[in-house]
């Protein structure tokens, strides 16, 4: 018991002393209590990523230092740090809502205690992915492409367009997509799209941030690429090509003065028609045209580029090539349609007798000029048959006594011209030239031309002298380039289908006239399988005037043999 007492003396005196000596610090704690620091404010609280956030608070005067406390829907505060600056980082798990506070402190001045201010008002913060840093391109008038830089702890995208009502979802991209092509767009129309990742965390998928004001673009309809402007019959034709999104184009044109502007002369619906005849253009003027393509988006029409220098035309009458009503086309020159043979540019046309085109030869590809003489005769029909069929043309070197008022042939010399195909002379009685005078020479010619100018309206061009037989004398008598060949069949004499088929497609190159009799129907046989043979190597069957159009030419009393590359 006593030494029960004693102990309790020892406590009662110890309080004693507590309390004299707490007597003594009363002042002292009332200054402490003036010394409380205030209380921060969070300013700014962010996810800076998917698992990083950063929180901001205001200055508090006289604090030494800030703590930051944190919590969860599931735990308690606890104290994360403690820090001079006014800002805090963290890594926190993603997708969780963490809920954060602070507090100011101060020291004591003998810097023994420290006195904490009140809690600032909590704010919570889940850690998302950052929004993608989005740019967008167009990909032709009406697609565009939105592209991403990547952020850390993506599980994916999603792309989005933002309406009127909010946002549509246009796709849901992976985690190593950067970029998506949006197709079915309009121009003319302003598109804004976004870019969200989302991760997917324990708290299962966590949307991410997303730039809000998103990327914007304007699709535009193309350029028009004007083609040309050239004469036709019935005015200024302006032709283009077709231009991608057009519903229709603008035709504009303007005159030659220093002050002239463009003006609208015409609308042109639908995408594929893509040319404009200006039949009020004034014959000697020259006009400028340009051409725009037109949309109509939301009931507003949108229109394309257009090339601002143009395509020129001075209308003139009468010049160049003309379609008429019937599709049919043709030449003016100065002096009436072209009929017969022409080089015009790089090609060879033949046309018609109303000057209508019938032919056209690339004498840049390959070309024979089959040749038949001594007819016509009975073969001969057959042999324009096939001809005829083909698509393709020849040369006949007709005999003048086979072709006049009383031969039963003449209509073959007829037919053959209306074909397109070629008729020469082969003097009038198949005489041998190198025996004849000057004059019997002349007179062979034009009894000759007189007969087949007779029966098919034209004179021939050319001549073959019979039997190949020649000299300087006859050169200079015929009047007309002398045709011979370099492909000899040997036809009359072997009379052989076979043997004529095969000497032809052995020896047949790129300029090659070939040498045939229209006498025989042997021949006629294997022309049946020459003349397709021939296009399907892919020559072209043309007559020697079209040959030799396209390979320099011909002149009077010179010879030609062949007319290779
Ligand atoms: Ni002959």
């Amino acid at each position: 018991m006593r030494r029960f007492y004693k102990r309790k003396g020892m406590v009662f005196f110890s309080l004693l002393l507590i309390l004299l000596l707490g007597a003594a610090a009363v002042p002292r704690y009332f200054a402490a209590a003036e010394q409380k620091p205030g209380t921060p404010v969070i300013k700014t609280i962010e996810s800076l990523d998917y698992n990083h956030v950063k929180l901001t608070w205001s200055e508090v005067k006289g604090a030494d230092g800030y703590r930051i406390f944190r919590k969860t829907a599931d735990t308690s505060w606890k104290r994360v740090g403690s820090y001079q600056a006014r800002s805090y980082t963290e890594e926190v798990e993603s997708g969780v809502t963490y809920y954060y506070a602070v507090c100011a402190y101060i020291w004591t001045d003998d810097g023994k205690t420290l006195i904490p201010g009140d809690f600032s008002q909590e704010r919570k913060i889940k850690a998302v992915t950052a929004a993608p840093s989005a740019s967008v391109k167009a990909a032709g008038w009406n697609s565009a492409v939105v592209s991403w830089k990547g952020v850390a702890g993506a599980d994916g995208y999603r792309v989005h367009r933002k309406t009127d009502s909010g946002r549509k979802t246009l796709a849901n991209c992976s985690a190593s997509a950067r970029s998506f092509k949006i197709e079915g767009l309009e121009p003319g129309i302003s598109y804004t799209f976004t870019v969200r990742a989302y991760a997917n965390t324990s708290q299962g998928k966590v949307w991410g941030k997303f730039d809000a004001d998103g990327v914007k673009i304007k699709l535009t309809l193309g350029t028009v690429k004007l083609k040309a402007a050239e004469n036709t019959d019935s005015g200024i034709r302006v032709s283009w090509s077709k231009t991608a999104g057009a519903q229709g184009y603008r035709v504009y044109r303007k005159g030659t003065s220093a002050d002239a502007s463009w003006e609208r002369i015409a609308v042109v619906k639908g995408q594929s028609k893509v040319s404009y005849t200006d039949k009020k253009a004034s014959v000697g003027k020259k006009y400028y045209y340009t051409v725009r393509a037109y949309r109509v988006v939301d009931s507003k029409t949108v229109l394309g580029g257009y090339q601002k220098k143009g395509v020129s035309c001075t209308r003139s009458k009468n010049m160049g090539w003309f379609t008429d009503s019937e599709g049919r086309r043709y030449y003016l020159t100065e002096d009436g349609r072209y009929t017969g043979v022409h080089k015009i540019g790089s090609k060879v046309y033949t046309f018609d007798q109303k000057g209508f085109l019938k032919r056209t030869i690339d004498p840049a590809k390959p070309m024979v000029a089959l040749t038949y003489d001594d007819g016509p005769s009975a073969s001969t029909p057959e042999i324009l048959d096939i001809l005829d069929k083909c698509d393709a043309a020849a040369t006949f070197f007709v005999v003048g006594n086979r072709v006049d008022g009383s031969s039963a042939y003449r209509s073959y010399v007829k037919r053959a011209y209306q074909m397109s195909c070629q008729i020469g002379n082969h003097t009038y009685e198949h005489k041998t030239l190198t025996a004849l005078s000057e004059s019997g020479i002349r007179s062979q010619m034009k009894k000759c031309d007189t007969a087949v100018k007779e029966a098919c309206g034209a004179l021939p061009s050319v001549m073959r002298p019979p039997g190949g037989s020649r000299n300087a004398a006859v050169d200079a008598a015929v009047l007309k380039p002398l045709i011979h060949w370099s492909v000899d069949t040997l036809d009359w004499k072997t009379r052989s289908a076979s043997q004529t088929v095969s000497s032809v497609l052995n020896n047949v190159k790129d300029g090659s006239i070939v040498l045939m009799h229209d006498l025989y129907a042997s021949t006629a046989d294997a022309s049946a399988k020459i003349i397709p043979a021939l296009i399907k190597k892919g020559y072209q069957l043309v007559t020697v005037e079209e040959m030799a159009a396209g390979r320099g030419g011909m002149k009077a009393g010179k010879r030609y043999y062949s007319f290779y590359r």
